[in-house]
């Protein structure tokens, strides 16, 4: 059975836009994929995971952006490296290298997205096993797949994907971290702790929300009055810068690039100048993040309006502060879900800016979600 529904007639349970209400929920959200989530379907997965002879990671859009994050998990949590592509490209370029050695892990939120299950249809004819995400478990993604995972983050009815990008991860991270197990990368008792810390990420997100919102108030003054701007970040958050741009542009009509900082100083640069916005991710990793503070004074440097994202208790920030930058501080976090920390930030700054350009925030112009049920 198929309800369609009509967001502007759902409760926006005192929110302005459904966008809000639905960032506000992925603290529970996050506890919601965590409890509904198996552990029989985790082991299934990781079988899938460690028994297969190559790995595609396919989807479009936000859910693509939380599958390149997933190639982070995998790499280093289980040692597998999956080729992560759009599914426009995949019936393209990839489908001939599928056989039934294949797994294709496909991501899609409503699960029907055309390019996804029209890449789930190829794969199949070859063999391939699909392993599915999707929120929606009567969709024709989860009745396409071998096996399937719900991302379990309750509705999301704005256009902009938000708690379902936090989930998503979270699920990713998940299922990696049982693969780890089971390969006997990680033992038992580091998997326990592991799986503990999520809940404290999802609380400590949901004790830091309003702060963080006051401090994204406070930034957009920095990106309101300029004509674009980028999004910088590195290693397992440089998806984020990507996933940061594009909701910059759905929400707040905001042209922004997600760029890669070591890419940074060999081309992007050029457009760094007073009436351009810098956002920078600081990475997780040590040297990375290192390797972003000279990047960050050299906007400065420039004339650009620069925002600074970064995990609490960052000390190095402190000596950067001047009346061109912002700092938005989120809840420190262990490397693997610290991308799911920075989401919130980036989703509200996103957020913040469509509001104060007065657009249409729910329902940006010529977009539509696949599937409301
Ligand atoms: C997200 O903010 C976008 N609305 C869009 O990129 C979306 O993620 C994409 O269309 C894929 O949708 P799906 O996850 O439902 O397949």
């Amino acid at each position: 059975l198929t309800l369609e529904v009509d967001p502007a007639l759902v409760d926006k349970g005192g929110f302005p836009h459904h966008m809000l209400r639905e960032i506000y929920e992925a603290p529970l959200s996050l506890l919601r994929t965590l409890y509904t989530l198996q552990e029989k379907y985790l082991q299934l997965a990781s079988r899938l995971i460690l028994g297969a002879d190559n790995i595609y990671i396919i989807a479009n859009g936000t859910s693509l952006h939380a599958g390149m994050v997933a190639s982070y998990y995998l790499s280093e949590l289980v040692g597998v490296s999956p080729v992560v592509t759009s599914a426009a490209e995949f019936p393209l370029y990839y489908v001939e290298n599928i056989g039934p050695g294949s797994l294709v892990v496909a991501i899609s939120q409503s699960g029907e997205t055309g390019d996804v299950l029209s890449s789930l249809y190829e794969a199949k004819i070859r063999g391939a096993t699909i392993l599915g995400l999707t929120n929606y478990i009567g969709s024709r993604l989860a009745r396409l797949s071998n096996v399937y995972l719900p991302i379990a983050a309750g509705p999301e009815l704005s256009v902009p994907a938000t708690k379902t990008f936090t989930s998503t991860l979270l699920l990713l991270y998940l299922v990696s971290l049982a693969a780890s197990k089971e390969s006997g990368r990680i033992d038992s008792i580091t998997y326990r702790e592991k799986m503990e810390s999520v809940k404290s990420v999802a609380s400590r997100l949901s004790e830091t929300m309003t702060r963080m919102d006051e401090e994204v108030k406070k930034a957009i003054i920095h990106a309101r009055n300029c004509r674009g701007g980028y999004i910088v970040s590195r290693g397992i958050t440089y998806p984020l810068a990507l996933e940061a741009a594009l909701k910059l542009k759905e929400a707040s009509y905001f042209h922004a690039e997600g760029v890669e900082a070591g890419e940074f100083k060999h081309g992007p640069f050029v457009l760094v100048e007073k009436g351009f916005m810098t956002g920078f991710i600081i990475p997780v990793e040590r040297l990375a993040a290192e390797a972003t503070y000279p990047l960050i004074l050299s906007a400065i440097e420039a004339g650009a309006s620069t925002v600074v994202f970064s995990l609490e208790g960052d000390e190095k920030l402190s000596q950067i502060q001047t009346e061109t930058v912002s700092l938005i501080r989120t809840p420190r976090a262990e490397r693997h879900l610290a991308p799911i920390a920075y989401s919130i930030p980036l989703q509200l700054f996103a957020y913040r800016l469509g509001v104060d350009l007065g657009r249409p925030i729910d329902a940006p112009r010529y977009l539509t979600k696949a599937v409301l049920r």
